[in-house]
């Protein structure tokens, strides 16, 4: 698998994202999440990205398993984990929360879970409106002190919200984990993107394949609008011979702002195929042509 650097480490350029591999939580279902990840070590991902409130925790704690059956495997990961989001309940709306005490407690939970005593990138899943960045530099300061994370970087960020962040802060943000796919492709434009290659920070697409295999966030494109993506998708994908779907991950991983894009696919064969991305010679006039067919337009 193709690797990309961060910080002291090589991390494979398709990332995987454990999000779904608890399934339903029947034993059935986690023992599928454990082939997915089997999956995924076999076909060279070496990061695995988390959050605390994946599966409300089960899915930390599967991995966690995995990591108890064999040790080993810990020395050749990147485990990534997420947290900020206080998940609503009988007393609370749902709320952001970057308080020391909040995300360091977090931060804990996970490690235990994981059955691991470090994590190598602890992401803000969303950004807290109501966050004073001294306040989160001294948390990430203490968390690298204590040995419980090594590096850090954040997820939806804006522009803004990374440089007010990284202004306080006196080691660089690593990543910003966003949604990018053919549906959502803000960041290309919000500057997001841009602030990326300027900083070297890595960005990391969440959701890659929405918008086409299945809705993006919350948004799909129009009946006739999917129709000509797909047709434009479909022509390029034999003269690729490759799946439509593979082109998809192929066209993000052509920015210059070195996407990684996180596969949450749990079917094995998808996240062994997804590696075809990888090695397609994607031409640049054909990324013109499939952002005409998704926009409808051409370019002015
Ligand atoms: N930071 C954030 O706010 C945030 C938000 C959402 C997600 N994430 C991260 O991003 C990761 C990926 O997100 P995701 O799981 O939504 O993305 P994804 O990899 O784009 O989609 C996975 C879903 O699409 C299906 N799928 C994948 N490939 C397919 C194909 N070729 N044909 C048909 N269906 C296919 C999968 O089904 P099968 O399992 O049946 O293959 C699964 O249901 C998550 O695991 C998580 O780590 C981060």
């Amino acid at each position: 698998m193709k690797k990309i650097k961060l910080a002291q480490q090589h991390s494979s350029r398709l990332i995987y994202g454990c999000m779904r591999i608890a399934g339903d939580n029947s034993a059935k279902g986690r023992a599928k999440g454990k082939q997915a990840i089997q999956a995924a070590i076999e076909a060279g991902y070496n990061h695995f990205d988390h959050a605390d409130i994946y599966g409300s925790g089960e899915c930390e704690s599967l991995f966690g398993e995995l990591l108890k059956e064999s040790p080993r495997l810990r020395d050749h990961m990147i485990i990534t984990s997420k947290a900020g989001i206080r998940v609503a309940n009988n007393r609370s709306p749902q709320y952001y929360d970057f308080s020391n005490r909040y995300l360091t407690q977090q931060v804990e939970t996970s490690l235990k879970r994981l059955n691991t005593d470090y994590l190598d990138l602890f992401l803000l899943h969303r950004p807290d409106y109501l966050f004073n960045a001294s306040d989160v530099a001294q948390t990430f300061q203490q968390l690298k002190a204590s040995g419980k994370v090594k590096n850090f970087g954040v997820s939806n960020f804006s522009p803004s919200q990374v440089s007010l962040l990284q202004s306080a802060l006196n080691e660089p943000l690593l990543v910003n984990q966003i949604e990018i796919n053919i549906h959502n492709i803000s960041s290309f434009t919000d500057g997001t993107l841009d602030q990326c290659q300027q900083l070297g920070i890595t960005p990391i697409a969440w959701c890659p394949l929405g918008g086409v295999v299945y809705p993006a966030w919350g948004n799909t494109f129009s009946n006739h609008d999917q129709v000509r993506i797909e047709t434009e998708l479909a022509q390029q994908a034999r003269r690729y011979d490759c799946q439509p779907w593979q082109l998809i991950l192929a066209w993000l991983l052509k920015h210059p702002a070195n996407i990684c894009p996180i596969i949450g696919s749990t079917t094995p064969e998808r996240i062994h195929a997804a590696k075809k991305a990888l090695e397609l010679n994607y031409s640049h006039d054909d990324w013109y042509r499939l952002l005409e067919a998704r926009n409808g337009n051409a370019v002015p």
